[in-house]
């Protein structure tokens, strides 16, 4: 079977885009077309900018799960849907046809409507990469139920304040996770993360690690017992309740360069459009290949790229549980060789991670069955972009770069594999339906070529989000109040001469460290939260593997004799507050922070040091006291 919307020239991409821009609404009734619906939409796209208010199909009533699930059980029951390859390579793998993961999703489904989950109620979920997670997402899925996908990196307190923002009453998680050699205690975690959560009611935990765990009666029970009860009650068929496309399909959580994160809102209709267009086009998807997505599910690629996107084509995805340097570096190879991996889709930081520990990994693995590689989540440099085209395509796969943001909802500037051309460190142009601009501070769009400014779009895209959860007006705030009449991204954009977009990097607050987006402010609210700690200040710097790193500048209350001791306690402060992936790393304790006479920190003098950049800080003559800055200099890590 060929996709009717697959571009598969650069005249068609080119027509496509035209098309989408003359006449947004019948072409993306066009597309939307190619799916399953009880009833088709009233109106294809209602829209103003201002409020924000954006709807997509709306009126029109469907089930992604449908669409992900029954409409291939039809087809093709028994193609693979999900592969799944543990952390361990020694532990067998498991596959899900559609038929099986169909059957298991009714079946969770119903273990979720045991335990009163109804339409509208928001369901936490708290796992790793196991095939069970999956399952959990496209059951709350099949119910109505919103889902909220907190990745498992994330510590109890940061857990908390997400279940508490989006008022869940059940989570779904496991005993233990394994990553690499280390075992997370996932439900006690949880457990430390629920005592402020007086809104849960269920807790539903699978058994992955078996380490021991303490339930509490009548609020936990075993995944494992639920799905027993199931089959006694002999109702594993679960109706799909029927939703409209502008419902509530998942909340995902977010930095920002303020305060808490916020929980962008996707819808069901749109979003399903978006992440199967995107995914057969850019990717290039051909009916039988294995898409493996290195991404996790707690994030919005995974969300995008190893559930929705993938299922909703008929595809074969591939979740794998573990990380890329255990037991050793050559496991993403290993991986490929073992599935006869297609499309492998993932981020610069993982390469040039892989890059650094040598080629030696990569010997002796077929990889001769890749047919297009993938990145995403940050600038690739192009010393990684070669590495990876050299040495993983053997020049022979088409690299997509692909850019886009948890508010985005799926790709939005990329080139299409083998059909648009590739330009190292470039996502190149704009997918149908999404019309970039650039402007500059005062809003004013910078047109032509060989040009660089912030990068907006100026009109909806399916997949786009709809509001932030429980506080609208900081959604019109945070993308639609810098420019008149403009999503703002947040990114800064170059445009060469061939009208080719080239990402450079956050223009905001905000730091991306491995490809995970952090906001300054959270470092530094955490790290204040330390007893010894007056003040911080937290800007980014170049790193070779992560892209960015987390350079903090801290006051401390008195005198610390323990210097070392003191930044350990405060890595471990971040760690307890957001997470590991925020550790700072470095920390350089400062008497004093440059500020204007107005008290605001000037972190553009911050980020210069940190980057190295000492001898041309700019203008320095509105700092309140311009002295701290050559102690700073002085002492620079
Ligand atoms: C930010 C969004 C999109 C899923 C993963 C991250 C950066 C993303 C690229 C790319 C340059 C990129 C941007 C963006 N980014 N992809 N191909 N080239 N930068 O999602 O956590 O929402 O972060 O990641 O800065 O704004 P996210």
């Amino acid at each position: 079977m060929s996709y009717p919307y697959q571009i598969k020239s650069l005249e068609e991409y080119q027509n496509a885009h035209q098309k989408s821009v003359d006449h947004p609404e019948e072409f993306w009734a066009g597309i939307a077309d190619n799916f399953k619906w009880h009833k088709k939409w009233d109106s294809v796209l209602d829209w103003n900018f201002n409020e924000p208010k954006v709807e997509w199909f709306k009126g029109g009533k469907l089930n992604i799960t449908e669409n992900c699930l029954d409409r291939w059980v039809e087809t093709q029951p028994d193609t693979p849907a999900i592969i799944w390859e543990a952390n361990d390579p020694t532990e067998k793998d498991k596959t899900l046809t559609y038929k099986e993961l169909h059957f298991k999703v009714c079946q969770f489904a119903n273990v979720l409507k045991n335990n009163g989950a109804k339409k509208g109620d928001r369901i936490c979920i708290y796992m790793s990469m196991v095939p069970e997670l999956a399952i959990a997402v496209l059951a709350c899925a099949r119910i109505g139920a919103i889902h909220s996908v907190v990745f498992g990196g994330f510590s109890a307190q940061s857990i908390s304040d997400r279940i508490q923002d989006a008022q869940c009453n059940i989570v779904i998680t496991a005993d233990g996770a394994y990553r690499g050699n280390k075992d997370i205690p996932l439900k006690s975690i949880i457990d430390e993360a629920l005592v402020t959560c007086p809104s849960i009611q269920k807790v539903i935990v699978l058994t992955r690690t078996g380490i021991p765990v303490s339930m509490i009666e009548g609020r936990d029970c075993w995944w494992e017992e639920e799905i027993k009860k199931v089959e006694e009650q002999g109702n594993a068929f679960c109706a799909a309740e029927i939703m409209d496309a502008e419902d509530m399909l998942f909340i995902l959580y977010t930095s920002g360069s303020t305060g808490k994160p916020k929980g962008v809102v996707h819808t069901c209709g749109g979003y399903m459009v978006w992440t199967n267009y995107t995914f057969i086009n850019v990717f290039q998807y051909q009916k039988g290949q294995v898409h493996f997505c290195t991404a996790d599910i707690g994030w919005i690629t995974g969300h995008s790229y190893i559930i929705y996107g993938p299922l909703s084509a008929g595809a074969t995805t591939l979740m794998f549980e573990g990380i890329p340097t255990w037991p050793d570096a050559g496991r993403f190879w290993d991986i490929v060789n073992k599935y006869k991996v297609d499309i492998l889709y993932t981020a610069p930081t993982a390469i040039r991670s892989l890059m650094a520990f040598g080629n030696d990994h990569i010997e002796g693995k077929n990889l001769s069955s890749l047919k297009v590689l993938g990145t995403v989540g940050e600038p690739i440099n192009e010393e990684a972009w070669h590495w990876y085209d050299e040495h993983i395509g053997k020049k022979n796969s088409p690299i997509v770069d692909t850019w886009w943001q948890t508010e985005t909802g799926g790709v939005l500037i990329s080139n299409l594999a083998g059909v648009t051309k590739a330009k190292p460190s470039f996502a190149t142009l704009p997918m149908p339906g999404v019309q970039p601009l650039l402007v500059d501070e005062n809003g004013k769009e910078i047109v032509g070529n060989n040009v660089s400014g912030n990068l907006c779009i100026k009109f909806p895209w399916p997949g786009m989000l709809r509001t932030t959860y429980g506080d609208h007006e900081r959604c019109r705030a945070t993308y639609f109040s810098t420019y008149n009449n403009l999503y703002f991204t947040g990114d800064g954009c170059l445009r060469d001469g061939d009208g080719d977009y080239r990402i450079t990097g956050r223009v905001d607050d905000v730091l991306n460290v491995s490809g995970h987006r952090i906001g300054t402010a959270e470092v530094e609210n955490a790290i204040n939260m330390h007893t010894g700690v007056v003040e911080s200040a937290i800007v980014g710097y170049p790193h070779d593997i992560k892209g960015q790193g987390i350079y903090a500048f801290v006051i401390l209350n008195g005198i610390h004799t323990d210097e070392n001791h003191t930044k350990k306690d405060i890595c471990q402060t971040v760690a307890k507050i957001i997470g590991a992936i925020a550790k700072p790393d470095k920390i350089q304790f400062v008497s004093g922070l440059p500020k204007t006479r107005s008290g605001k920190i000037m972190r553009r003098i911050l980020r210069k040091i940190a980057e190295g950049e000492i001898h041309n800080l700019g203008d320095t003559s509105t700092l309140l006291d311009p002295s701290v800055v050559d102690e700073i200099k002085m002492n620079r890590l």
